[in-house]
């Protein structure tokens, strides 16, 4: 028996089992809904998911390795990537690519940004890259591939980057500088036309990572909300990350990066002259890949244009309302201003890893910060009301129990 992570696994079975066993062993072990929502993150309402999944399964065993080359797949890629920029204040040549989430869209950047550094910033010999605290673990992640360090700097009172810390940590092995649009871990949005001025003056690159904002920011602007601008609008910001995956309401796995100019673009592409095959080129860090995603999202966005995403990011400020009135009308709990997404709530009373076990204990799936406690709730519009109005309830149980008996067990809380 093999052993994965100390759990025992079986072996390859020697015969196959029938398609209904199959079936049945999945429904045995499937999440359910709506407790699996927030890991499932982020839907759009079930018409939505329809139409992505029809793409999906239709394209599901195209290989995506072909996408630079075969024109029907290169077409579908390059128009999910205009639809994209198109919502970034794009100049004449802004451009992107389709890659498999937002880690290997901020891979991409950071790559590029090397690349360029050997011919725009040829003196620095041990790259860095300087950013706020809160940036990504993913560009920790990247830099560590990529043999770059990381620089973090600190955050204002209130969670945001602070573009004067951001100049002062650079040096010259600095390539890059990189700031979110929002952070993860606050929903908040660093202040990019400050932190790009620096970026500019010192001829760096400059990243956004907008993987969380970058589908929906755009359309908040549009319904009115006093977003700091975060975009191409901004001088200096040369490339921006943007999840598909997550307020794109598609299926995962896609995201895009995007450039402020072709040009830089050519940074991204990696092509190699092999002896026996010739040039191996592709779009991005995959070889093999399926299809179905890009096609995926080509369907979800064509399905929605400006419009549907409008309608529903209409539903997720309905949503974001009532979520936070229902958690901050229980004893204790506060939810966190946010300038865009996700929402975090802590509680002042019982423990947050405490309410946090309990939610994980009547079935609720849950992801959070350690540091401060607090626990997320990454809301998209194909969370019902019904849905809100058990997860209240049962958060409003939780509490109320820990509140009543004291001591409580505290829960591990994570975020991946
Ligand atoms: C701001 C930000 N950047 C990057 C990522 C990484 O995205 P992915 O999990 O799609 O690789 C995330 C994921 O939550 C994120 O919130």
């Amino acid at each position: 028996m093999a052993t994965l992570e100390g759990k025992v696994v079986k072996p390859l079975p020697k015969t196959g089992i029938s398609v209904e066993a199959i079936k049945g062993h999945l429904d045995k072990i499937e999440m359910r809904d709506p407790y699996a929502h927030f890991a499932r993150a982020f839907r759009g309402p079930k018409d939505v998911q329809e139409v992505a999944k029809l793409a999906f399964e239709r394209f599901i065993s195209d290989n995506g390795f072909f996408s630079m080359y075969l024109p029907y797949m290169q077409s579908i890629e390059q128009e999910v990537i205009a639809m994209g920029v198109s919502l970034l204040h794009p100049e004449k040549n802004s451009t992107g690519n389709f890659t498999s989430g937002g880690t290997e869209s901020n891979f991409s950047g950071l790559h590029a940004a090397k690349e360029w550094a050997k011919v725009h910033k040829p003196k620095a010999k041990k790259p860095n890259i300087v950013a706020p605290f809160t940036i990504h673990p993913s560009f920790q992640k990247s830099a560590q591939y990529l043999d770059i360090e990381l620089i973090t700097t600190d955050l204002d009172e209130n969670g945001r980057g602070v573009a004067k810390n951001i100049a002062a940590a650079i040096n010259d092995d600095t390539i890059m500088i990189a700031a979110s649009a929002p952070t993860w871990h606050f929903g908040r949005i660093d202040p990019i036309p400050e932190i790009a001025a620096v970026a500019k003056d010192a001829g760096l690159w400059m990243h956004v990572d907008a993987c969380v904002g970058g589908y929906v920011s755009p359309f908040l602007e549009k319904l009115g909300e006093k977003l700091t601008p975060w975009d191409f609008c901004v001088p200096g910001v040369m490339s921006i990350s943007a999840d598909l995956h997550k307020y794109g309401y598609c299926l995962k796995p896609a995201s895009t990066i995007y450039w402020r100019d072709a040009e830089l673009q050519k940074y991204h592409y990696v092509a190699i002259e092999d002896h026996f095959l010739g040039t191996y080129k592709l779009a991005g860090f995959s070889g093999s890949r399926s299809a179905g995603p890009i096609f995926a999202a080509w369907a979800v966005m064509s399905y929605l244009g400006e419009e549907g995403y409008l309608r529903l990011t209409r539903r997720l400020l309905e949503l974001k309302k009532k979520i936070t009135a229902g958690v901050n009308a229980i004893e204790g709990l506060r939810m966190w201003d946010v300038d865009v997404m996700p929402l975090h709530f802590q509680s002042h009373k019982a423990p947050t890893a405490a309410v946090y076990q309990c939610l994980l204990d009547k079935g609720w799936i849950m992801l959070g910060l350690v540091n401060p406690e607090a626990i997320t709730i990454p809301i998209d519009p194909g969370f019902s009301d019904e849905a809100a109005d058990l997860f209240l309830k049962d958060l409003r149980d939780a509490t109320e129990k820990i509140l009543a008996g004291g001591e409580a067990k505290k829960g591990d809380i994570r975020y991946s």
